[in-house]
C-alpha cells in the first residue's frame, strides 16, 4: 500500500513499521523509541538478533547524544559524505539505545541519508532504524514494488521512485588509530583517500575472530537461482545470462542487462532488480558477466555478486 508522508509519519510516531526510500536502498523503518516495533523488525524479515540495525538521523547534531566521543576525522568525514550514502560505527552510550537495535554491541551505526522524503520524514519522527527493506538473505530493494515483493501489497510503502545509488551504504569503523571499511558500497573506497589521506582497507574476518560487522556473517543478496560468475565453461549451463550492454551474448538464452561497462554507477543502480528479475521469471540458473574493471565502485558490484552467489 503506497502511503503519503503524512501518513508515513503517523505510522511511525504510533509504533508501527513501514518501508522508506533512501538513496541507496528502501529501508524498513521503526521509531528508535519504539521497542516493540524493532521487535517487528526482526521478525517480518527474519533478521538474526546478532545483526545490528543502522540508525538514521537527520543531523550530525543528533548523534552527539548517543555517543561516547568523536573519533579522529569524524567531522570531515560528516563534512565531506553527509547527507549520503555512509555509516559511521561509534562508540555509543548503552543506556540510550535499545540493546536489541544493537545486537547488544557497545558501538551502532549511524548514517544521514539524503533522500528528500527519508529526510524530510527523520524531521518529522526523530530517529529511525532501518534496514534495507528486503528478506533476510534476499536481494535489497530499490524500488516500491521490490519492497511488495517481499513483504506484500498491503505493506504500507512509501515510494520515492527507483533508489539513486542501488547499493548500501559504505560501512566505515575506526579502529586501532585508522578507518577501515567493514562494508563496500555506494561509496568507493578510492572516494576517501583525499580526505583520509590514506586509502581505507577493507576489514575483512579473520578465522576465529568474532566479525566486527556481523551482517557479513549471513547469506546475502541472493536470489534462488545458482549464479555462474564469470567461469565460460559454465555459461552453456545457464538458461539465463546478467550482462553489459556493449557485448553480444548467446541469442539463445535469456539476457538481461545491467548497463553499460563504462558506467559503473548504472550498472549498480540495475543489480538487485537483475538480480530479483531472476526469481520473478523463476531461473533456475544463471551465468553473469564479471569481465568488468576491478577498481571503484565495481569493487562493490564484484562483493555482492560474490555474496549473491555463496551458498
Ligand atoms: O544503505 C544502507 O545502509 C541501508 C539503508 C536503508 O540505509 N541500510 C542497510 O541496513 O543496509 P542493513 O541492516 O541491511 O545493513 C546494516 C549493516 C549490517 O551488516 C550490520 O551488521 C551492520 O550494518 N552494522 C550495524 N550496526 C553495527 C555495529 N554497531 N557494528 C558493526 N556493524 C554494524
Ligand atoms: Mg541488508
Amino acid at each position: 500500500m503506497r502511503i503519503n508522508l503524512e501518513k508515513a509519519a503517523k505510522l511511525l510516531k504510533s509504533g508501527s513499521i513501514i518501508a522508506v526510500p533512501t538513496e541507496t536502498v528502501y529501508g524498513l523503518a521503526a521509531a528508535l523509541n519504539q521497542t516493540e516495533a524493532i521487535q517487528e523488525i526482526f521478525s517480518l524479515k527474519k533478521r538474526p538478533p546478532q545483526n545490528p540495525l543502522i540508525i538514521h538521523v537527520s543531523e550530525k547534531e543528533d548523534i552527539y547524544t548517543y555517543i561516547k566521543e568523536k573519533p579522529t576525522q569524524f567531522d570531515e568525514l560528516a563534512e565531506m559524505f553527509w547527507p549520503g550514502p555512509l555509516t559511521l560505527i561509534l562508540p555509543i552510550e548503552p543506556s540510550l539505545i535499545p540493546p536489541m537495535a544493537r545486537a547488544h554491541l557497545p558501538t551502532a551505526g549511524f548514517r544521514i541519508p539524503k533522500h528528500p522524503l527519508a529526510k524530510e520524514l527523520l524531521k518529522q519522527t526523530g530517529p529511525l532504524v532501518m534496514p534495507s527493506a528486503n528478506l533476510s538473505g534476499k536481494p535489497s530493494a530499490t524500488t516500491a514494488s521490490h519492497v511488495e515483493e517481499d513483504f506484500g501489497l498491503d505493506f504500507p510503502v512509501l515510494d520515492g521512485g527507483k533508489c539513486e545509488n542501488g547499493l548500501e551504504s559504505t560501512i566505515l569503523a575506526y579502529l586501532d588509530g585508522k578507518w577501515v571499511i567493514l562494508r563496500m558500497g555506494a561509496i568507493a573506497a578510492e572516494e576517501f583517500k583525499n580526505i583520509l589521506g590514506y586509502l581505507p582497507q577493507v576489514k575483512r574476518k579473520e578465522n576465529g575472530e568474532k566479525p566486527i560487522c556481523p551482517g557479513q556473517l549471513f547469506r546475502h543478496y541472493a536470489p534462488k537461482a545458482k549464479l555462474f560468475l564469470g567461469n565460460q565453461a559454465k555459461q552453456s549451463e545457464a538458461g539465463f545470462i546478467l550482462g553489459f550492454k556493449e557485448r553480444t551474448y548467446s541469442k539463445e538464452k535469456r539476457v538481461i542487462i545491467l548497463g553499460s561497462l563504462f558506467n559503473a554507477k548504472e550498472v549498480a543502480e540495475n543489480l538487485y532488480d537483475a538480480l530479483r528479475q531472476l526469481d520473478l521469471e523463476q531461473a533456475q540458473t544463471a551465468w553473469i558477466d564479471t569481465d568488468f574493471p576491478q577498481e571503484g565502485l565495481w569493487m562493490t558490484i564484484s562483493e555482492r555478486l560474490q555474496r549473491a552467489s555463496e551458498g
